[in-house]
Parts: structure tokens; C-alpha cells; sequence
């Protein structure tokens, strides 16, 4: 399997620039599989429940992750984005794993990190491994990375790449994921987002 990822600069509450960047990149990847940043179509800085709720949305009918499914087939290929998901009156820092054949399986971040517990509430989905192409794919999203369990889960389930979109806030991110792929005899991809949010 050849895989890649994408790290881009995602403006803040601006799904359409953010689609088209994502579109106009996976287009120039050749891959089975590509792994997006974390909050890659809304950006992350929120600063209020009732800004995210606007911006967020549905899993099985947000009209991102259609957009997304949609390059996927085109590209014939797999990928795993973060996105903002509202269900009912919850919010979750959702990743989602999109394949040509219109599949679409969910992950919501469980280890949420410092303000974004004002904002979303902790994942309620276990960690779980997705077979495409023959092999397990596993989604963790950024600070999961500190917790063993979350990658010695998914590895106990069999998944064989992890696949973990970012927004890094703490500088030993990077190198505790290669210390936790050692650790667990699996290969991952991380994808950070770059630039910054001030707002
Ligand atoms: C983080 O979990 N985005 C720091």
C-alpha cells in the first residue's frame, strides 16, 4: 500500500477554501491512502460552543465529508480527514475514514486536550480497525498520542496504520509517536496542520 499524507494551513470557519485546498492537493498525491490534519475542513481555534455548533457537522450527512467521499472515488483512494461533528446537541473533534467505494467509518477523539473541553465532549466510539485493501487501518487524533492505551487499542485490534490527523500543541508529539509505533510493532501517519490561529 503506498501512503501519504497532507499538511496544509486551514483558515479558520472557511469550508469552502478549506475543500478546495484539500481537492487540489489529494489531486496531485498518487496513494491508496491519505491522511488529513486534525479540524482540517473548520480550522481549531474555537472560542465558543455556539461558534462551533454553527460550523460543525452531521457524520452521515455533512456536506464536507460528500465532498471529500467524492475525490476519493475520483482519486481511488482512501482518506482520513478531521472534521467537526455535531450530533443532537453534542460536538465531537471527529476524524473519518472515506473510501472510493462510499464507505465511511467515524472516530471521535477521546483524550480531548486543554480548551477544546469547553467546547467538545469526549469521544463515546472504541477505538476500532478498518480493513481496506487487506490492510487495518486504525484513526487516533492528535492528543490521544499521549495515552499508551490509544494506539496499544487499536493495535490489539489489529490495526496495522495508524492513522492520526494533528494539530500539535505540545512539542513531543512527533516523537512520542514514533516511540509508540516501535512500541507497538505499527506503522503510522501523522498529519499536522501548519500556521498559525490568532483569534
Ligand atoms: C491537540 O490534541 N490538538 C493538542
Amino acid at each position: 500500500m503506498r501512503v501519504g499524507f497532507i499538511q496544509f494551513n486551514p483558515v479558520f470557519g472557511d469550508h469552502a477554501v478549506n475543500l478546495e485546498t484539500m481537492k487540489r492537493l489529494v489531486s496531485s498525491v498518487e496513494a491508496d491512502l491519505i491522511v488529513l490534519p486534525e479540524l482540517a475542513t473548520t480550522g481549531y481555534a474555537f472560542t465558543s460552543k455556539e461558534e462551533l455548533s454553527r460550523i460543525a457537522e452531521p457524520f452521515e450527512s455533512s456536506p464536507s465529508l460528500d465532498v471529500l467521499q467524492a475525490v476519493a472515488q475520483e482519486r481511488d483512494c482512501a482518506l482520513v480527514t478531521g472534521f467537526g461533528e455535531i450530533d443532537g446537541d453534542r460536538l465531537f473533534n471527529s476524524s473519518a475514514l472515506l473510501t472510493p467505494d462510499g464507505d465511511r467509518k467515524l472516530y471521535r477523539k477521546i483524550h480531548l486536550f486543554g480548551a477544546e473541553n469547553l467546547f467538545f465532549s469526549p469521544g463515546d466510539i472504541p477505538f476500532a480497525a478498518h480493513t481496506f485493501r487487506d490492510v487495518k487501518l486504525g484513526m487516533m487524533i492528535c492528543f490521544d498520542w499521549f495515552f499508551p492505551e490509544s494506539m496499544r487499542t487499536l493495535a490489539l485490534k489489529g490495526a496495522q496504520i495508524i492513522c492520526h490527523p494533528v494539530n500539535f500543541v505540545l512539542p513531543w508529539g512527533p516523537k512520542a509517536m514514533t516511540v509508540r509505533s516501535l512500541e507497538n510493532h505499527v506503522f503510522s501517519i501523522t498529519a499536522n496542520r501548519y500556521g498559525t490561529e490568532a483569534r
